[in-house]
């Protein structure tokens, strides 16, 4: 059985005082909550602040990107040794947003989780098409390429230990979720690659998040997809309210 795992990737929001209120109002919201794997990604400049208050809870720590080397002269970088000393557990790495507007690609997202998995952060790594790749009908292509580009040269066991998140680009931040049935349909296509790239056990081990405009209403209906083992929130998780509906509401 895979467990459930609701991250939110709060992106470029909250100084360390806001982040420190919405935590500390989501602690005490999921505080009884142990089937579900709760993960918060604040900016950097609040992993501090939160670390603290996340401590010995059920509430994971994860970051928003993480640089390849463990240090030396990369000006604006951050390393997973620095993350981990912080007390995080989880890192996204390939963000669309990254993609987008940093020229992030799957090579350096392959970088990017090796260094992870080499300091034993979990990597959360995203990939999904955008508007026109998806009317173009290149949307199984674009996830083929992503996945082989992004897990090259992993074994089974290091792939074990990466959760995946199927975020079609044109659903983030614009309120298009995509249907529990075009979810499905594309995770499913995700764990059957992941069978051809890796071993079969390997493929049912990973787990699957959605994200893309999920919310406390549309959030059952994705989870009770065979294939979908969690989400990736957004503007979503910037309310204590409403990430913890949706981390209930993902109780299978
Ligand atoms: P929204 O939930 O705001 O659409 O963002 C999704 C996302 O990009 C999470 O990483």
């Amino acid at each position: 059985m895979r467990k459930i795992i609701i991250a939110g990737n709060w992106k470029l929001n909250k100084t360390p005082r806001e982040a420190a209120v919405l935590v500390e109002e989501l602690k005490r919201e999921v505080l009884d909550i142990e089937s579900v794997d709760i993960v918060v990604c604040p900016p950097f400049t609040a992993l501090d602040e939160v670390s603290d208050i996340v401590l010995d809870t059920n509430i994971f720590l994860g970051a928003q990107n993480v640089y390849w080397q463990d240090n030396g002269a990369f000006t604006g970088e951050v390393s997973a040794p620095m993350l981990k000393d912080l007390g995080v557990k989880y890192v996204i790495i390939g963000h669309s947003e990254r993609r987008q507007y940093f020229g992030e690609t799957d090579e350096t997202v392959n970088k990017r989780l090796r260094a992870a998995l080499t300091h034993g952060l979990t990597p959360l790594v995203c990939i999904g098409e955008n508007l026109a790749e998806r009317e173009a009908n290149k949307t199984f292509d674009v996830i083929r390429q992503q996945c082989q580009g992004s897990f090259a040269n992993l074994t089974d066991q290091e792939m074990q230990k990466i959760v995946l998140a199927y975020e079609p680009v044109w659903a983030i931040g614009t309120g298009k979720t995509a249907t529990p049935a075009q979810a499905q349909e594309v995770h499913a296509f995700i764990r059957q690659l992941l069978g051809k790239l890796f071993n079969s056990q390997t493929a049912q081990w990973v787990r699957i998040q959605y994200g893309g405009s999920v919310t406390p209403e549309n959030i059952a209906a994705l989870i009770a997809q065979p294939d979908i083992d969690g989400a990736l929130v957004g503007g979503a998780s910037l309310k204590a309210p409403s990430f913890a509906a949706i981390v209930k509401a993902a109780k299978k």
